[in-house]
């Protein structure tokens, strides 16, 4: 499957705009000519601008499509073990019989890696997974916006964030959009899809059709505060939290509780492990400022781990340890035990 995308520019040759050599070739032959008049064409080039939790799963999923992945990360460490992890998990899937490992190889060979913004020029959409904070990701869109061709749509990875103001900070506010991913990317269906207020259709269009090129399934939300996925979720998990910190029960029995309880396939503790608590937290705020409304108050707990660094999964604890060794829970009262 090839992907594809209308209203971008046109390149001409192999190298420029991503365009792969057999793609100029038919190019060339004017056999793409034909589709230029309704200004449509294949684009082989996605970026994604942090190699974190959910950057790294949006670059393989992207991999495995077909694309052409520019994989953009400040750190280079991030970059390292974001590429590691994608390596675990193709290797998994080989494991399991569901990917060839010629399909393995081809995927790791389309992703490449940089930490220069620049070496974005080439995608025709660049989905944004930088950390949940309005200032960083705005200064990340802008200078997207000044390295990108016009055409180039920028979506956003936030959980939570108004894709308006985000919009805001570039100069083509109609092809910034929301596409919110989740985690983990390659085994979870759903990206919310969140039109801002000057989101074009056309671009609302593109980005719904990449998703299912993606494997997955789009539903459209419009924009507000935690859109319809966080501004469920998190207040569950945060109250999770406030039965913790209450000594209403441990960590391991109101995880019991809702997985056996309500059919939940993981417990909201364990779920905020995976989401990572600095995510939870900021998202949590989020909402708070956004309905100024305090039944969306972080619990002190949350604040309080987030401040010891235990950041769940990604940081070898959380509510629970991860790691060499039984898994521990965390007690308010006398720590991992
Ligand atoms: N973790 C989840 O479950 C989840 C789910 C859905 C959406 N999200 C959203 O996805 C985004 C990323 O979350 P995450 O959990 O992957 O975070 P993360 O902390 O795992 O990764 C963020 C990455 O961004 C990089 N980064 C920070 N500033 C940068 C900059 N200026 N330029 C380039 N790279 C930069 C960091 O080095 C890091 O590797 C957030 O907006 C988050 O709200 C997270």
């Amino acid at each position: 499957m090839s992907p594809r995308i209308s209203g971008l520019r046109l390149p001409w040759q192999a190298g420029e705009m991503g365009m792969t050599a057999a793609r100029a070739s038919e190019w060339r032959s004017g056999r793409i000519m034909k589709i230029e008049e309704e200004f449509v064409v294949q684009v082989d080039t996605l970026g994604v601008v942090g190699a974190g939790t959910m950057g790294h799963g949006v670059a393989q999923v992207a991999g495995q499509a077909g694309y052409e992945v520019r994989l953009v990360d400040s750190a280079s460490e991030a970059l390292a073990v974001g590429v590691g992890r994608i390596e675990k998990s193709l290797g998994k899937l080989v494991d399991k019989g569901k990917l060839t490992d010629e399909d393995r190889q081809a995927t790791l060979a389309r992703i490449k890696t940089s930490t220069d913004l620049a070496d974005l020029t080439a995608a025709g959409l660049v989905v944004e997974a930088v950390v949940e904070k309005l200032e960083v990701k705005r200064q990340v869109l802008s200078e997207l916006d000044r390295v990108c061709p016009p055409e180039t749509i920028l979506a956003t990875n936030t959980s939570s964030i108004s894709i308006t103001r985000l919009a805001a900070a570039t100069s083509r506010p109609g092809k910034v959009i929301g596409m919110h991913f989740m985690n983990p990317v390659p085994l979870m269906r759903l990206v919310e899809i969140i039109r801002g207020p000057a989101t074009e259709p056309e671009a609302f269009a593109r980005v719904e059709e990449l998703t299912r090129q993606l494997g997955k399934t789009p539903v459209e939300v419009h924009d507000s505060p935690g859109f319809v996925s966080n501004r469920v979720l998190l207040p569950m998990i945060n109250e999770a939290i406030f039965c913790l910190y209450e000594g209403v029960a441990t960590a391991p029995a109101i995880d019991e509780v809702m997985k056996l309880g309500m059919n939940h396939p993981m417990g909201p503790l364990a779920l905020a492990d995976l989401i990572g608590l600095d995510v939870c937290l900021d998202i949590l705020r989020v909402l708070y400022d956004g309905f100024v409304d305090s039944k969306y108050r972080p619990c002190p707990l949350l604040v309080k781990m987030v401040d010891a660094g235990y950041l769940g999964r990604k940081a070898g604890r959380g509510f629970y340890t991860y790691g060499e060794g039984d898994r521990l829970a965390y007690h308010p009262a006398d720590g991992y035990r």
